[in-house]
């Protein structure tokens, strides 16, 4: 008999009902953090002295052999993980004991709390997978501070920049994606427990024993916000959705230089699938994929910020419906970063494409203008008019175009006002271009250098913070071991 049901409900949901109902197959992914909640519960129920310290020990003993059997020899006709498992407990310690083990909680502070452990675990790895992008993206920079290549506005060359300026500009956006995920942790890393449905519980509890031996930073402070929030889960999709939209922007990138018409770089035969007809073809899939996971993880967001919306508060089963999306967003998104991470790192850079790229397209326009402004004195429209002419006529531009244009334009010779020969050949070097970008955030080696530099000391203050979160968290779970063997 149904240890839920037998008491209210006298008929049983047929299979089809109880599929629908059943959060069983996504509470897999819960179940090793329902089997952590169990033990610190039980731990501060026998130390408050709500149940005895045999009933205790004899629910930690069967909670070791059911973590041992695994949730699938746990009763699948049950509706989810918690219920499942506490009759499994019942089953093997007897009612008069297991039964005791649900005293002071319900399913919603249960569940909340599970979910809130496992994500913050996936958090971590999220943050240390978007950390080792960023250091491999700052290892390709540092081959590459003198590496010519266009720089793009709506996709036409704009100015010469470098593959290092480049890698240095996405790696960026993930140092702050870091920092969103940092800000989500903290937020999803608070104990919901005795909450119990949403009224807290009557029994004299302690909250902050089991937030201590669960690692988590805080107890939740209103027992019934504990049990309805959700806004750590969608700020951690949009955390994920913030970094797939990164990530997709850098992956289209990479199928844009893998291709005939740019040949920038060649990825890893390990990145590329073949074509079953075309035998000659190497297409870049795994970018691809990246680029369309935006659209899973985008889908997962949208979902809970759906079902979340207007629910009133507090538990309500629709919450269970938000949970699989958010699994489903935590797996794309870190495989993401991790194929981005093994693309940048294997793939073959043809610099010398990149340098001769950099000649086409007039990127040396706006530095041309610059100059005359700079030795003629005048305005940067006018210079912007003459060095549009000439681009328009089509020619590399020479003293005499110049004055030409500007005669038209201007009444005036430019070399009458000092423009040389000398200034127009410095002005049309790409490499001359980027040495005098040397203005913060600007693509001069010696710019980029200091940026990566300062970019690495960032990146090892983020690898230690991960690195002290991991032991904090390592801790707890020595501790909540450690009193699990006394009181077992
Ligand atoms: N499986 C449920 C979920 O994921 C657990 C909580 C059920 N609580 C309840 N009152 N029905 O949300």
């Amino acid at each position: 008999m149904n240890i839920l049901r037998r008491g209210r409900l006298s008929v049983e949901p047929d299979e089809d009902i109880a599929n629908f109902t059943s959060s069983m197959e996504a509470d897999k992914r819960i179940f090793n953090a329902d089997i952590e909640v169990d033990r610190a519960h039980v731990i501060m129920l026998k130390e408050q002295g709500i149940i005895s310290a045999h009933n205790c020990s004899a629910i930690l003993s069967a909670l070791e052999k059911i973590k041992k059997e695994g949730i699938s020899a746990l009763d699948t006709s049950y509706e989810d993980v918690h219920i499942a498992l506490e009759a499994r407990l019942i089953g093997l310690v007897g009612e008069d004991t297991g039964g005791r083990m649900h005293s002071a909680r319900s399913r919603n502070d249960e569940v909340a709390a599970c979910i809130r452990l496992t994500l913050r675990g996936e958090l971590i790895d999220l943050m240390e997978e978007v950390h080792d992008l960023v250091a491999t993206l700052l290892g390709k920079a540092s081959e590459h501070y003198e590496t010519l290549m266009p720089g793009y506005t709506h996709t036409q060359h704009a100015q010469p920049t470098t593959l290092a300026h480049h890698f240095l500009a996405h790696a960026n956006a993930y140092l702050r994606d870091i920092e969103r995920l940092r800000g989500a942790y903290e937020r999803t890393n608070q104990n919901p427990l005795g909450a119990a449905a949403f009224a807290s519980t009557g029994f004299p509890i302690n909250r902050e024993r089991t937030t201590e031996l669960l690692g988590f930073d805080s107890a939740l402070p209103n027992s019934m916000d504990a049990v309805s929030a959700r806004d750590f889960m969608i700020e951690s999709l949009g955390c994920y959705a913030c970094l797939m939209t990164n990530l997709s922007r850098f992956a289209e990138e990479l199928i844009l230089w893998s291709s005939s018409e740019f040949e920038f770089i060649e990825l890893d035969d390990r990145y590329a699938s073949t074509s079953s007809i075309m035998p000659q073809k190497k297409n870049p899939d795994i970018a691809e994929l990246t680029r369309a996971k935006t659209g899973t993880v985008d889908g997962a967001l949208m979902a809970v910020l759906t079902i979340c919306k207007a629910l009133p508060y507090s538990y309500n089963r629709d919450l269970q419906e938000a949970t699989p999306h958010l699994w489903r967003a935590t797996d794309a998104t870190r495989a993401a970063v991790r194929m981005a991470e093994g693309m940048v790192r294997t793939a073959k850079i043809k610099k010398e494409n990149m340098e001769s790229a950099s000649d086409k397209g007039f990127m040396t326009a706006t530095e041309l203008a610059d100059t005359i402004v700079r030795v003629t004195g005048i305005p940067f429209r006018t210079a912007h008019h003459i060095v549009g002419a000439c681009a328009k006529a089509g020619t590399t531009p020479t003293l005499q175009d110049m004055d030409e244009f500007s005669l038209g334009i201007l009444h005036e010779r430019l070399s009458d006002r000092g423009l040389s020969e000398e200034n127009i050949r410095e002005a049309l070097d790409p490499m001359g271009n980027i040495r005098r970008r040397n203005v913060r955030g600007g693509p001069a080696p010696e710019e980029t250098g200091r940026q990566a530099a300062a970019m690495k000391k960032k990146l090892a203050d983020t690898g230690k913070e991960i690195g002290q979160i991991r032991k904090k968290l390592g801790e707890a779970s020595e501790k909540l071991e450690k009193v699990y063997h006394q009181y077992s």
